[in-house]
């Protein structure tokens, strides 16, 4: 889950990452006040999980409160990159004098931790690694020993920072390894990390990643959720601990096992090119030990979703065979009654086929047809959905 940057912010502050005072507003009116209580000259910041925000315009200078309230109500509704703009955060305006990054990744690719630390941040990192790569640090981490302050020191020697900001970088360092670790992130990138004309070290920009798979340890994290945000399906499969992603077509599909999903998603996007271009309205994954409480769990969510038109059940029998999966079938279909009122193409192969076949033939439910093939059933369903 990715952050927003005033959440990120309270997280540094809680760790003792330095920090300026701000505070988030959903108004022009409360914009004004948050300025007043800030005092001075204060940033207007458009709260969007998405970079560049500062290129595009929503990142803006005030120079009092009436000033704030005016450019709070100029970027709050703005559309940044197809984000549009809710919250606003209003922070003390720093007199920048350098500009740094800092960041701390999870490395998948090397199994391991890495820093990037760079002495030109900005508005323009992705830039500087692209044209001036020796300019970004890059300190493999290890997760064992973590960020010490002998590694901070290190890394701080490495992207070459000023004499007279040494030890307040390799501070910083240790205190964002804090909300690294600390808070399960995956990412945490600090963009500038400013000095101030008098010398402070400061986070001015923070994105933060936490690592859901933690969610379990981690339960103040619940409350980071954006709910606006969340699609409503989504949170229903993820209370159900179901596997689901809303896409934007109209054949629902059900299926056991990533990769089997994956395939079947493409099969439908390509069998629906010949049906007026339907497409697929989800990826829902029911995992190996599909129970019939699964698969009703499944087909409630998937049916829930107003944009379906058919649904595609494609099964490759495992350890759970294809006659226990169609008995969940038969008896999801029992559990719904007439919550279930939209063509079903089940595809079954594998481990007990033709138990499998006979046990949802002999159900003959009207809503339900089955197909030999995969893509004979993607097209039907696809059919089904252009009708
Ligand atoms: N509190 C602040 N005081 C002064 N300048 C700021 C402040 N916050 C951001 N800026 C300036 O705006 C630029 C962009 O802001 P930033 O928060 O990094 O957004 P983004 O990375 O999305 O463009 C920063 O590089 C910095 O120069
Ligand atoms: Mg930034």
């Amino acid at each position: 889950m990715d952050l927003f940057e005033y959440q990120a912010r309270d997280i540094f502050e809680k760790h003792g990452v330095p920090v300026l005072a701000a505070a988030t507003a959903t108004t022009a009116d409360e914009a004004e006040k948050a300025a007043t209580t800030i005092g001075g000259k204060v940033v207007v910041k458009a709260q969007v999980k998405v970079g560049g925000r500062g290129k595009a315009g929503g990142v803006k200078l005030a120079e009092n409160p009436q000033d704030a309230r005016e450019k709070a109500g100029a970027i709050l509704g703005m559309d940044i990159k197809g984000h549009t703009v809710r919250t606003v955060m209003i922070a003390a305006a720093a007199p920048i004098e350098a500009e740094y990054y800092l960041s701390i990744l999870l490395d998948r690719s090397n199994r391991t931790f890495l820093v990037m630390a760079s002495v030109s941040g900005g508005m323009d990192i992705e830039e500087v690694a692209h044209t001036a790569p020796e300019k970004l640090a890059k300190i493999p981490v290890s997760a064992v020993d973590g960020i010490s302050l002998a590694k901070a020191k290190e890394i701080v020697a490495a992207a070459a920072f000023p004499a007279d900001v040494a030890d307040q970088v390799a501070q910083v360092l240790l205190k964002l390894w804090d909300v690294f670790q600390g808070e399960d992130a995956t990412l945490v990138e600090v963009n500038p990390l400013v000095k101030t004309n008098d010398g402070k070290i400061i986070a001015l920009d923070g994105k933060v990643t936490l690592d859901e798979n933690a969610d379990f340890r981690q339960p103040d994290h619940q409350s980071l959720v954006d709910q606006d945000a969340e699609n409503p399906l989504e949170a229903a499969a993820k209370e159900k601990g179901l596997n689901y992603v809303k896409l934007d077509g109209q054949v629902g599909i059900i299926g056991n096992g990533a990769g089997l999903v994956m395939s079947t998603l493409d099969v439908v996007a390509y069998a629906g090119e010949k049906h007026g271009g339907v497409r697929p309205a989800n990826f829902l994954d029911i995992g190996g030990g599909a129970s019939a409480q699964i698969m009703a769990d499944g087909l409630s969510i998937i049916l829930g979703d107003a944009d379906v038109k058919s649904v595609f059940v494609n099964v490759f029998g495992g350890i759970t065979s294809c006659d226990a999966v169609a008995s969940g079938i038969v008896q999801a279909l029992e559990l719904l009654g007439s919550k279930a009122t939209k063509p079903i193409v089940v595809r079954l192969d594998g481990n007990n086929v033709v138990e499998g076949r006979a046990i949802l033939a002999k159900a003959a439910h009207p809503l339900v047809e089955q197909a030999d093939t995969m893509d004979g059933a993607a097209n039907r369903a696809a059919e089904l959905a252009a009708k």
